[in-house]
């Protein structure tokens, strides 16, 4: 497991070593992101070097003019003006289009790197065993796909672009200005003294104000993701008062710090710009001095002007880049840290390969635990024997679902091993894997679609005809011929949605397509009224008769096609048999099975 871990919230207290690790772990990242784009970065680079000295030219070129050519034209000779007009019309033009050229390569190679990353994300998040979306809640998921890839974006796009051309800018802009004009250029190099005071002071500052709008803005979409997601449970209890209060706290939060944020520009601002202009009265009144001596051409006093007024324009920006650089890397870490997550159920390297499978499910010395503090299922033998239907009951927390996940390896044992057909669970191909076991549970996701296309999930090159035999067989065909347009009803559209029973006779369909050799039905029919359970109970005796079948179920009825009952309590199976055996003794299942009956009269 990676440094983050799976479990609780990101933390803060990292030791020294475990920070290094990580940047470690981003800095590799960003490796494997830029590497194979190394050529297109080298030729952005280039651009941007010429492009920034081709606009940099400029005053360079006005002071020439005013010195040289415009006393030779006096003299006569237009040529050096001609040259230096067309020296400005060229370096502008040239400039112009290195630049478009400049921000479509730059453009092109951070849309690369997030394309990259986006799916990276996606996939690797996909491909992750069901232990780490257990631990890792959905809305910390959904924040690596959105906000820290726009971190990183915002970065890619404009910081880097901001911090390299500006950077560029000024070192060209110094350059030129200590070959046009000593003096000047040392005036402007005293005043890198106090920007750079004055810069450090923004960073420092906004950094510690940028953090916590980032930190407050955090919580007010988890705040907020939480009470829509959980919105029928805040109308039920009437929440709404109190998450009104809570959430206006929250909002007044954000509010200020983003204030905070705004003075300090506030002040950093006006700083700069104050900065910039005393540097050029400086610059004026010690050019003023020497011009009037005659120690300096008046070209090269106005280009030192025009260099100094330039100079500072980028230093903003640039103070800027620290902020999102911060949030961009912050962003890295994380998406690092889930990227290097490793699936806790591994594929095999080399497959059994599993021909036709009986379906005999065998528990060996099988201990589990989700966490390495407490066992849930203490060590067992169990087997289910090639078509026999268990039914499994037993109380709230007992292990059924776990026992479950297990048999379709959503989790591997901590010790022992669950086999197939006597082949380790481990060892098979996950194709093969989800060909033979099939897990149905209450949740009964649908995704976008329609109907058919739903059902079709457990095979998806079934025909028309197979999904509605699929649907007959649980008993869904009639309710879904009810729906506006049949089997093409879209389930996101009004009129398509359909209840929580019908939800799950869906689902059986879906699994009764699949065809699987082992069949695990986790509450299955939880949902479902009387009658409805009554009609599936006729399916769920075709879909379960020529297969091994799990069926979890806390209504006894359900029980009764079972062939053979398993009783749990505490991760331990305590009573096994037929439903005859165990209603005539007198273990737990007498005692549930004596109150069920008593309750129907
Ligand atoms: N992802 C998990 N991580 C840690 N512990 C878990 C996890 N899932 C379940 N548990 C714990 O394992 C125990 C067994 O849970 P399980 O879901 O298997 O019970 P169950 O018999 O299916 O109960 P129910 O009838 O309520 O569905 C419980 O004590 C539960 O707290
Ligand atoms: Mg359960």
């Amino acid at each position: 497991m990676s440094v983050m871990g799976t479990s609780g919230e990101e933390r803060n207290d990292y030791t020294k070593d475990e920070s290094r690790q990580i940047r470690q772990r981003s800095l590799r990242l960003l490796g494997s992101l830029i590497s194979p784009l190394r050529a297109r970065v080298i030729l952005t680079m280039v651009v941007v070097v010429v492009s920034t000295a081709a606009q940099v030219a400029g005053p360079a070129l006005i002071a020439f003019g005013i010195d040289r050519a415009l006393p030779a034209l006096i003299n006569g000779n237009s040529l050096p003006l001609v040259l230096v007009v067309a020296a400005y019309l060229i370096t502008g033009v040239a400039g112009a289009t290195m630049i478009a050229w400049y921000t479509v390569l730059s453009a092109r190679v951070s849309q690369a790197i997030l394309f990259d990353l986006r799916k990276r994300v996606f996939l690797h998040t996909q491909r992750l065993s069901l232990e780490f979306h257990e631990s890792y809640t959905s809305g910390r998921i959904i924040a690596r796909q959105t906000s820290d890839l726009d971190a990183i974006r915002e970065l890619l796009d404009s910081g880097i672009n901001q911090l390299v051309q500006g950077a560029l800018y000024m070192v060209f802009i110094a350059i030129a200005m200590f070959s046009l004009d000593w003096v000047s250029g040392l005036v402007l190099f005293a005043s890198l003294a106090p920007l750079a005071f004055l810069t450090r002071w923004f960073q420092l500052r906004s950094q510690l104000h940028f953090r916590e709008t980032r930190t407050t803005s955090a919580k007010l979409i988890v705040h907020f993701v939480e009470t829509m997601t959980g919105i029928r449970a805040v109308k039920a209890f009437r929440k709404e008062e109190r998450n009104r209060e809570h959430f206006g706290g929250l909002v007044e939060k954000y509010r200020d710090a983003n204030a905070r944020v705004i003075r300090l520009f506030g002040i950093f601002d006006p700083a700069l710009v104050l900065i910039g202009n005393v540097a050029l009265a400086m610059i004026l009144l010690l050019g003023g001095l020497r011009v009037s001596t005659g120690d300096l051409a008046i070209g090269a006093l106005l280009g030192a002007l025009l260099y100094a007024r330039q100079f500072f324009a980028p230093a903003q920006e640039m103070a800027m880049f620290y902020n999102s650089y911060q949030s961009a890397a912050a962003a890295l870490e994380k998406i690092s840290g889930v990227l290097e997550e490793e699936p806790s159920v591994v594929d095999p390297t080399t497959p059994i390969d599993l021909r036709k499978a009986s379906g005999t499910v065998k528990f060996d010395g099988v201990e589990f635990a989700y966490n390495s503090d407490k066992v849930i299922l203490p060590k067992f033998d169990l087997e289910l024997p090639a078509g026999q239907t268990v039914a499994m009951v037993g109380t709230t927390g007992a292990g059924k679902s776990t026992l479950a996940k297990l048999i379709s390896r959503f989790y591997d044992p901590s010790q022992g091993t669950v086999s197939l057909d006597g082949v380790d669970l481990r060892k098979l191909h996950p194709k093969d894997l989800r060909r033979a076991i099939v897990m149905v549970t209450q949740e009964a996701y649908l995704f976008s679609g329609n109907v058919a296309d739903n059902i079709s999930l457990g095979k998806p090159d079934a025909t028309r005809e197979e999904i509605v035999a699929a649907a007959k067989a649980v008993g869904a065909h009639e309710f879904i011929e009810a729906l506006p347009n049949g089997y093409d009803t879209d389930v996101n559209k009004r009129g398509g949605r359909v209840s929580a029973g019908q939800r799950q006779l869906l689902s059986f369909a879906r699994a009764f397509i699949a065809d699987p050799v082992v069949l695990i039905l986790d509450e299955a029919t939880a949902s479902l009224d009387i009658p409805s359970e009554r009609l599936v109970q006729a399916g769920l005796q075709t879909l379960l008769s020529d297969r091994t079948a799990i069926i979890i179920a806390h209504r006894l009825s359900t029980v009764a096609i079972a062939d053979r009952v398993l009783v749990m309590e505490h991760g331990r199976v305590i009573e096994d048999g037929t439903p005859q055996e165990l209603i005539s003794g007198s273990g737990k299942f007498a005692q549930l099975h004596a109150a069920w009956k008593d309750s129907l009269v």
